[in-house]
């Protein structure tokens, strides 16, 4: 039997019927052809398919669609619209070389937004622990560390400038 849900992601609304049993990965990147948000592990393991949900980090693998109605969503693809800029946390991934194959990235910026949002100033320690559940092959950890450090500060440095122009 299909179910009817609505859900908004990254700012446009769709209405569509899912199965039951079908993911939140599957709906992102097979039905709405937001393929961004990749899949690994499948079972909940490397990070690679996380995504905000209302604000708060979701591994989409392993998040029903049916229990997404009503629920705003947040892909890579939503932090850089079309024709934007890049989001100050893809420009620091770019800038500190924090990318090799890429098919991390989606996730790991996803967390790293989500983490910027609950604790601007993360400690070294913070940022590790909040990127904990997002595993890159390829890079070691060291760059992506520093591209949050870069990204929290140009954040920060952004707040300040709307806040005195205000
Ligand atoms: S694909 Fe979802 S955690 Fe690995
Ligand atoms: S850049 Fe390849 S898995 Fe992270």
């Amino acid at each position: 039997m299909m179910h009817k849900i609505s859900i908004k992601v990254n700012g446009d609304l769709y209405v569509l019927s899912v199965e039951p049993w079908k993911t939140l990965n599957q709906v992102l990147r097979e039905d709405l052809n937001l393929t961004g948000t990749k899949l690994g592990c499948g079972t909940g393991d490397c990070g690679a398919c996380t995504v905000l949900v209302d604000g708060r980090s979701v591994t989409s693998c392993l998040t029903l669609a049916v229990e997404m109605d009503g629920k705003e969503i947040l892909t890579v693809e939503g932090l850089a619209p079309a024709g934007e800029e890049l989001h100050p946390i893809q420009r620091a991934f770019v800038e500190k070389g924090a990318i090799q194959c890429g098919y991390c990235t989606p996730g790991m910026e996803l967390s790293a937004l989500y983490l910027l949002k609950n604790n601007p100033s993360p400690s070294e320690a913070e940022i590790r622990e909040a990127l904990s559940g997002n595993l890159c092959r390829c890079t070691g950890y060291n760059k992506i560390v520093e591209a949050v450090q870069w990204a929290a500060k140009e954040l920060k440095a952004e707040k300040s400038k709307s806040t005195r122009s205000k």
